[in-house]
């Protein structure tokens, strides 16, 4: 199959790089379009982005020239890792050019007629887009993924709401600061430090979930009825957003159901074997004292978010652990599978 083309918006941030990871070796994607802020564009790629990734930077992007944001690049999709001031506006703008746009930004996530989508969890809310296209009167498409504390909350909990109904959740997050964007944090601000306050963080976290989690009528989305109380803390973590998470569940389960629930959970994602998928979205540790953030953020590619220290919970039922990559399965990651999974239901054809 020839490869379709792609273009990344914000190709220098700290979710554009993981992009260019992602797609770098991509069997179905290949990178054609980069661009970013004033400040890069007309440069090459590699003398204006602050590579921060553990792996060289691919050969075929160094020499690529960084273009303006501006909705004549030559591809059909982009990933969107634009910052939240211009993404609303920029994504707008290359959807009514005809653009499918896979974005991880927040502006449209809320929008009543933008799919807020985890592969795994709620694929049927694509089923949204003709509906956007016509609406909005655009060929081209927006589709969101969530907030990268929403996506590792929402991976863990979906698959219990699905067998067992949810009545209420509690969340307190660490999250790294590499969910700041690059550079992110003063040094002076976050080392030996937790700051209990991220901007707008937790009212995402209990919105977006909901969203997700919600069912997709005929034209809209009625969000799921369970509550969430979301807690958000920024820590000294460079990678990997940590959350503690107590559920109130809709039919009583002991602890060893709920992790054969997790342990037995495979969605669309997986059935359709799209090549981004995780084997298993969520993976339940043993260890006492697992998951954390430096030695298991990068297992399983960092695409699935991983549990421990499940136990029973004495205000609600079940309390455990959870750890996702946030760039990865939070951001560019979750983007990539979306396109995988509107691409193999052949949506793009
Ligand atoms: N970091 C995470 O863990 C994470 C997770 C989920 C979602 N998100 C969301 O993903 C988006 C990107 O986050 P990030 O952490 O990658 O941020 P970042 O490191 O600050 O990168 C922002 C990108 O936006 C570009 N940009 C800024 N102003 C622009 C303008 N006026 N016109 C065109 N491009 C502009 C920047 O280009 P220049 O380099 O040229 O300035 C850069 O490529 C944000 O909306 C964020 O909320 C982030």
């Amino acid at each position: 199959m020839e490869k379709i083309a792609v273009g990344i918006l914000g190709a220098t941030g700290a979710v554009g790089q993981k992009f260019i990871l992602v797609l770098a070796d991509h069997p179905w994607f290949e990178i054609r379009e980069l661009a970013a802020s004033e400040r890069s564009s007309g440069n090459r790629y590699e003398d204006v982005v602050a590579w921060k990734q553990s792996v060289a930077m691919p050969e075929k992007v160094r020499g690529m020239m960084v273009k303006d944001c501006e909705a004549n690049l030559e591809c059909r999709i982009v990933f969107s890792g634009l910052d939240s001031s211009v993404a609303g506006e920029v994504e707008t703008a290359f959807a009514g050019a005809g653009y499918w746009v896979f974005s991880n930004a927040k502006n449209h996530r809320m929008d009543p007629d933008v799919p807020l989508v985890i592969a795994e969890l709620n694929p049927e809310h694509l089923d949204i887009i003709p509906y956007q296209q016509k609406n909005r009167g655009w060929q081209g498409a927006i589709v969101t993924n969530a907030n990268c504390s929403a996506i590792v909350l929402a991976l863990s909990i979906g698959p219990l709401q699905k067998e067992f109904g949810l009545k209420a959740v509690h969340v307190v997050t660490f999250q790294a600061i590499s969910g700041a964007g690059y550079p992110g944090l003063p040094s002076l601000d976050i080392l030996g430090n937790v700051i209990p306050f991220i901007s707008g963080e937790e009212e995402k976290i209990e919105t977006e979930t909901q969203k997700i989690l919600g069912r997709l009528g005929k034209d809209s989305f009625r969000p799921a009825d369970f509550t969430v109380s979301a807690h958000a803390n920024r820590v000294p973590v460079e990678e990997g957003h940590l959350e503690c998470v107590s559920i109130r569940l809709g039919e009583k389960a002991s602890v060893q159901e709920v992790v054969r629930c997790w342990q037995q959970f495979a969605g669309m994602a997986q059935e359709l074997n799209l090549p981004s998928a995780p084997k298993q979205p969520v993976v339940v540790f043993c260890e006492k004292d697992r998951p954390q953030p430096r030695l298991d953020v990068w297992k399983y590619k960092g695409m699935s978010v991983l549990v421990g220290r499940v136990r029973s919970c004495s205000l609600f039922d079940i309390r455990y652990v959870v750890l996702g990559h946030n760039t990865m399965r939070g951001a560019a990651g979750a983007s990539l599978l979306n396109a995988e999974l509107a691409l193999k239901r052949g949506m793009l054809d």
